[in-house]
């Protein structure tokens, strides 16, 4: 079953106040809306787009506050979206956003990368293996330049980084961040950023 955006951003609100805060509601408002004007950009399906983002972080519906792990938050939005009977790509976003380049260790922090004893961790890892999308790929760089407004890839991972801190693997996913980035500054022919006007308000 096809999820609109409309469907998708009401599935997002119906969880507003739920959780200990709202931010991750506000994140996904913004990793949706920015994937919709790169899809746009591209000739690409804007609405589609923007459902994927909308519902990409929708397994921190259940408690992400209480355990910032990546895998549980992943694998909890999928089950979600598949027992609410939507297609499989809807379902695979709340996995593949991620993971941006179908490595399972390509991550800003070592929260839970190492944890492969958890039930997950092989079934994400065969998962993100699959070829990616060029909508995946949109919400996996939107993710990383959204926090709860638009902001530059550097001062995201800047913000990532501070938080959460650095370990062996940030560097890596630091470089293959600024690769995706490009992959799109080539496609479109000219810097993303300029699709964000707004994005100078935030450096
Ligand atoms: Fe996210």
């Amino acid at each position: 079953m096809r999820l609109s955006s409309e469907e998708a951003l009401k599935i997002l609100n119906s969880f507003i106040g739920t959780t200990r805060d709202d931010i991750w509601i506000t994140h996904s408002k913004c990793v949706g809306d920015s994937a919709g004007k790169i899809a746009k950009a591209l000739n690409l399906d804007e609405d589609y787009a923007k459902a994927l983002g909308y519902i990409h972080d929708i397994g921190k519906k259940y408690g992400w506050n209480n355990y910032e792990g990546v895998l549980p938050h992943a694998i909890n939005g999928y089950k979600y979206i598949k027992e609410l009977g939507y297609d499989e790509e809807y379902a695979g976003i709340c996995i593949k956003h991620s993971f941006l380049n179908n490595d399972i260790n390509c991550l800003a922090n070592d929260r839970d990368y190492t944890d492969s004893s958890d039930e997950n961790y092989e079934f994400i890892k065969k998962y993100i293996a699959k070829e990616y999308s060029i909508y995946d790929k949109i919400i996996c760089l939107c993710d990383l330049m959204c926090k709860d407004h638009i902001m530059t890839i550097d001062k995201r991972l800047n913000d990532l980084l501070s938080r959460h801190g650095i370990y062996k693997n940030s560097q890596y996913h630091i470089l293959e961040t600024n690769k995706l980035k490009k992959y799109f500054d080539d496609m479109l022919g000219y810097n993303l950023y300029n699709l964000f006007p707004e994005i100078k308000n935030n450096l």
